[in-house]
């Protein structure tokens, strides 16, 4: 199926913008495929509680720890179970959640480089789902790929080893067939650590900072998207640090934070007002060496790590500054927002190295692939119409884009010929950046750093370099999980 509908039929909608008005049908031939479409719920815009309504300035909440029952040593054992809860985030009032194991966000997975892995997935929701391990070089038939949904009520087993050089920081969330933006924003993704036994960092003490958003309406429960929701990806009114808005993080030194960008679409530019932050990771682990930033875009699914803190006493902010990523339509102004307190106190200052690691460069690529996202607009029935597509094709389980051989180094460019912000991410893999081109600029990437999730400007040229180590089937998607779930996906056969 790779046609999606927009149902008028909720309340209000005729009454609103061009935006919502027009928002109905994407039931077109012109891109292939034929299926037919797929009701995706819709509802109208709506009251939302006042970001004041979820309490805020409390204690930074650690991680809940899903524990290992393995008793052999170099295995990791857990089951997770996908289910509803009911929470309780503003007084009184019970929301309904999807959730892991029943933890927002889901349980810390920690691991080391060389362990055998097997999670048991329980599915209680009422649909079919899917563990997507995000980022990790996982096999493809053990990777939640939308063709292996555990259906509802179903379980079944992952199992994968995490090789040498992997440890970084990773993260899990569901990944079946056009339910994977609902999921998400009910409260499904967790987290996932790689560990090294030989951590050039170990003398850090480490915290880390989930950065997800949600949305409420003015009962407190979860609303389907909005018609803007699904243009320019979901962006709930509380920014939440593990669970919790504008928490107080107390930092005693210098210390090595972890955070992730586990929103549906929201971009976060981050920066901490005054001072620098040392960028010594990026989602698929260390860099090279440490870089100084005053600034760090994260997108959708990106995960970094940096060092903060020289045990001078300091009350600052972790702060998300406003980012235009060239939304469409009446959208509110970006602005600057407080995603953390943070209290820097005396400790432990350990030294940063200056050097942290060689990264590969994968050696002499000998294939090239082209990847185009775009989106379309059109009028149909009087009915304007979006689509968001790769390489003119919007996502079709059945068919296979793009085939790579295992283990062949290639280049892949990737052109966004849209006039928004897109965030590419391929499964299974990392990358290096090598270079992109904008209004005509050649930039050559400035540090080597392994990605499995890169943001591309409006038509912004990226080119990548990087091998599948696996054979079978990958995904490669825009990471603004509503575009991913209208078909800005696409499939790789690895031969
Ligand atoms: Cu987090 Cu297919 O991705
Ligand atoms: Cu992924
Ligand atoms: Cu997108």
């Amino acid at each position: 199926m790779n046609r999606r509908q927009f149902l008028t039929a909720s309340a209000g909608m005729g009454a609103m913008s061009w935006l919502s008005t027009s928002w109905a049908a994407m039931d077109h031939s012109q891109h292939g495929g034929g299926a037919m479409p797929q009701v995706m719920k819709t509802v109208a815009n709506m009251p939302l509680l006042p970001e004041s309504a979820l309490i805020s300035a409390r204690a930074h909440a650690p991680l809940a720890i899903l524990s290992n029952t393995a008793t052999a040593p170099q295995r990791f054992e857990a089951t997770l179970t996908a289910a509803t809860y009911e929470v309780e985030l503003v007084a009184g009032k019970k929301t309904p959640m999807w959730l892991y194991n029943g933890q927002v966000p889901g349980p810390l997975i920690e691991a080391f480089e060389g362990d055998e892995v097997e999670i048991r997935f329980i599915n209680q929701l009422a649909q079919a789902s899917t563990v997507h391990w995000h980022g990790l070089p996982v096999p493809p038939e053990q990777d939640g790929n939308p063709h292996d949904a555990v259906p509802a009520g179903g379980e079944r087993v992952y199992r994968f080893k995490l090789p040498k050089d992997s440890a970084g920081t990773y993260w899990y969330h569901p990944h079946p067939h056009g339910d994977t933006p609902e999921q998400v924003y009910r409260g499904l993704a967790g987290l996932f650590i790689v560990r090294s036994k030989s951590d050039p960092l170990a003398a850090f003490a480490e915290q880390h900072l989930v950065i997800s958003d949600l949305k409420l309406d003015a009962n407190a429960q979860i609303p389907d998207n909005t018609a803007n929701d699904w243009m320019n990806g979901r962006e709930g009114q509380f920014v939440l640090v593990n669970g919790q808005r504008e928490p107080v993080v107390t930092i005693a030194g210098r210390q090595r934070l972890r955070i992730w960008n586990a929103c549906s679409a929201r971009y976060l530019r981050l920066a901490i007002p005054g001072q620098k932050l040392t960028l010594v990771a990026t989602d698929g682990g260390l860099l090279e060496k440490p870089v100084l930033k005053d600034e760090i875009l994260l997108v959708p699914g990106q995960r970094i790590e940096v060092i903060v803190g020289d045990g001078k006493t300091a009350s600052t902010q972790l702060k998300a500054l406003a980012y235009d990523r060239e939304k469409m339509g009446k959208v509110a102004p970006e602005v600057d927002r407080i995603v953390a307190q943070l209290n820097f106190t005396s400790g432990a200052t350990p030294t940063i190295p200056a050097q942290l690691r060689k990264i590969a460069d994968f050696g002499r690529a000998t294939a090239l692939k082209k990847v185009e996202f775009s989106e379309t607009m059109s009028m149909d029935n009087g009915v304007h119409s979006m689509a968001f597509l790769v390489n003119g094709k919007s996502f079709d389980m059945n068919r296979v884009d793009l085939t790579s051989k295992v283990g062949e180094v290639e280049v892949w460019e990737i052109f966004n010929n849209s006039h928004m912000d897109h965030p590419f991410h391929i499964h299974g893999t990392q990358f290096i950046v090598l270079d992109s081109k904008l209004d005509g600029k050649r930039r050559n990437a400035p540090y080597r750093a392994l990605h499995d999730t890169i943001n591309l400007r409006p038509y912004e040229t990226v080119r990548i370099k990087t091998v599948q180590h696996d054979k079978g089937l990958r995904m490669f998607h825009c990471h603004i999980l509503e575009h991913e779930g209208q078909g800005m996906m696409a499939q790789l056969l690895v031969k």
